[in-house]
């Protein structure tokens, strides 16, 4: 991706579709991506068919063509690692022109378990829907906008702090953190630099938590790798706490 930060920017959710598939050279590039999209108890799929209506928590989605699917074991590190895989799939198609819509929480989508082929041990996560955002948003796209509270976000001094207030070199890479996506807008990602050592800690513990934190150490890691910051990221687990990069 080009500029990185340009991209996270430039990312919303979209919830009203034309119906159509992004273009071939997309749909290949990506179905590459996503079977490269696993780790140690969890895995993304891609369905090309539609749903409609309101399939997670709130919101609803119109002609999506295609969606993505998260399906993760129970535990924190997997949710964690696979949230992460699926925003570089968000940014990836935000880069392309195509629009995107997490949706998490409890699905109603009967059809949905016999395409999937799961196992006992795994549950679906989230869905990301996504295909050519439709020009005219409709009226119930905006109130859902609206609802949702999208387009605000808080101060950054109220998520982020620093030791005697020097945040180095990681004030864009943490504000990439505060443009990302997250359930309800909940924007529960807290982040502390010392030097040159970022903590990591979320303000929620639902079951929204692990995935809002995956898509935030996502964009942080994704800008700190374009201006090869140093340091790397250490998942470590243990709530409040989430995650170092040092
Ligand atoms: C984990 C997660 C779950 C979400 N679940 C839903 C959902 O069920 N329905 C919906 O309409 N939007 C859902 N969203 C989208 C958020 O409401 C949206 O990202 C947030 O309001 C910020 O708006 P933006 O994405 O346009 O920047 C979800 C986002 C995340 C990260």
């Amino acid at each position: 991706m080009k500029d990185i930060f340009e991209v996270i920017s430039k990312r919303h959710s979209v919830r009203s579709y034309t119906g159509e598939l992004p273009p071939e050279s997309f749909m290949r590039d990506l179905a590459a991506r996503v079977a490269e999209s696993r780790g140690d108890g969890w895995r993304i799929v891609l369905i090309k068919s539609g749903i409609d209506g309101k399939i997670g928590s709130y919101g609803i989605i119109s002609n999506a063509p295609a969606w993505m699917v998260l399906i993760a074991d129970g535990r924190d590190q997997s949710a964690l690692e696979a949230a992460m895989a699926m925003e570089r799939l968000v940014l990836q198609s935000t880069a392309a022109g195509v629009g995107t819509c997490w949706v998490g929480g409890t699905f109603r989508i009967g059809k949905l378990n016999a395409l999937l082929d799961k196992n006992r041990n795994e549950k679906v996560l989230a869905v990301v829907p996504f295909g050519i955002p439709k020009d005219n948003k409709s009226m119930l796209e905006k109130v859902m906008t609206k609802l949702a509270h999208s387009k605000t976000r808080k101060p950054f001094d109220s998520l982020f702090s620093a030791t005697g207030d020097n945040f180095g070199p990681y004030r864009e890479a943490l504000e990439a953190v505060r443009l990302a996506p997250s359930a309800v807008n909940a924007q529960p990602w807290r982040a502390h630099v010392d030097g040159p050592k970022v903590t990591f800690s979320t303000a929620t513990d639902n079951s929204y938590t692990m995935l809002d934190m995956g898509i935030a150490l996502c964009h942080f890691s994704l800008v700190a790798e374009q201006q090869s910051l140093p340091g790397h990221l250490k998942i470590d687990i243990a709530l409040p706490h989430i995650a170092t990069w040092q």
